[in-house]
């Protein structure tokens, strides 16, 4: 079987996850990993049998690899993802797309202006069986119209979690638990909810001051051109972080999502629609497992010559609401979609 030749930039947290999936995958051969940390680059490429750099730019000179993986921090997805494009590599970025909406742009054109390559973005959770079922209760119709819908998503993130150099930061993270966190639900909340009419929001530091500069609780109202109304709250100000929660309320029934666990509710039954798969691969469980299969859609696309459906654009949608947020709660105005 044809497969394509692979490095991953960026040897922290969420890269085993791509290098475990890269490695079960018959698709792809991973060749290198690249981190300015010498050690930890060395140590990633001696447990997964590949060669190492300390710099991206002199990984992107090899012919032999035609896919990137993009695992840094938010501030570095723009320029690493504009350079590996115009070498002519397929690129994999992590969400979020960028750090603001200028340099996500710049991604965004680049694909354009390089369409022998594809770029794609990380929403995983749109892979879970859950989000599927979700998503085809939506385009069925099955229990009538789709009425409003809720998110919620309560975490824990101590000030330890933001002793990185790009964690906690405008300039290199972007924002805090709407950007790092909470922006899975608001894909998940755009993708079953389509077109955006206008949103509000507002932002706080509730719980780390002097520690972030950034947010650590969010809440919103969004109204979707198809009348749908949702409402949103994330904090990562909470004692633990427990289960995701999303209510879905259609015409006939009410679907409600609690971890990657879908229960429909009708009258007075409650039944399980979908359950999640385990997490066999020892990873964080909120990051779900379903990067793997996220990874596997987008080599099978890139092979068959089509087009991978969570592109720049697709890519953008939760990142522009995550933004817009931002400029309502600075504003303290609603922000109207025009287009
Ligand atoms: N999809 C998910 O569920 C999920 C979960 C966790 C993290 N993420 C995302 O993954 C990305 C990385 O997060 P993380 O927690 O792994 O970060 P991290 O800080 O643990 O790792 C980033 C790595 O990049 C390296 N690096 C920095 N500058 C570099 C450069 N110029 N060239 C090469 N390497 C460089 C750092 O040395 C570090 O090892 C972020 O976008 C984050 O939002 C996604």
């Amino acid at each position: 079987m044809k497969s394509l030749g692979t490095a991953v930039i960026g040897c922290g947290s969420i890269s085993s996850v791509h290098l475990k999936a890269i490695a079960g995958l018959e698709l792809a051969e991973l060749k290198a990993v690249v981190d300015i940390n010498e050690e930890l680059a060395k140590k990633t490429a001696e447990t997964y049998g590949c060669d190492y750099y300390t710099d991206y730019k002199e990984m992107l000179q090899r012919d032999d690899i035609q896919v990137v993986h993009i695992c840094t921090g938010h501030y570095l997805h723009a320029p690493m993802t504009v350079d590996a494009l115009k070498a002519g590599k397929h690129v994999l970025t992590e969400k979020p797309m960028a750090e603001n909406k200028a340099s996500a742009h710049t991604m965004l054109d680049a694909a354009e202006e390089n369409k022998d390559v594809q770029l794609g973005v990380i929403f995983q959770n749109r892979y879970n069986p859950s989000s599927i079922r979700m998503k085809q209760a939506v385009d069925s119709g099955e229990f009538g119209k789709l009425l409003c819908m809720k998110g919620l998503v309560t975490w824990s993130r101590t000030p330890a979690y933001y002793e990185t150099e790009w964690k906690g930061k405008w300039a290199t993270e972007g924002g805090g638990v709407l950007i790092n966190q909470a922006i899975h639900t608001l894909d998940l909340l755009h993708w079953l909810g389509g077109d955006v009419a206008s949103i509000k929001g507002s932002i706080s530091n509730d719980s780390l001051e002097g520690v972030i500069e950034v947010e650590d609780t969010a809440h919103a109202h969004i109204e979707f051109r198809n009348g749908v109304k949702a409402i949103f709250y994330a904090t990562n100000a909470y004692g633990r972080s427990t289960p995701v929660e999303v209510e879905v309320i259609f015409e006939k029934a009410t679907l409600q999502l609690r971890g990657d666990t879908l229960y429909l509710l009708q009258g007075d039954t409650s039944t399980v629609l979908a359950e999640p798969v385990k997490n066999d691969l020892g990873e964080k469980a909120y990051w779900g497992v379903s990067h793997q299969f996220q990874i596997r859609d987008f080599y099978a696309h890139l092979l068959e010559g089509k087009h991978f459906w969570i592109d720049g654009p697709e890519g953008y949608k939760a990142f522009r609401l995550v933004m817009d947020i931002y400029e309502s709660s600075k504003l303290g105005q609603r922000i109207n979609y025009t287009e």
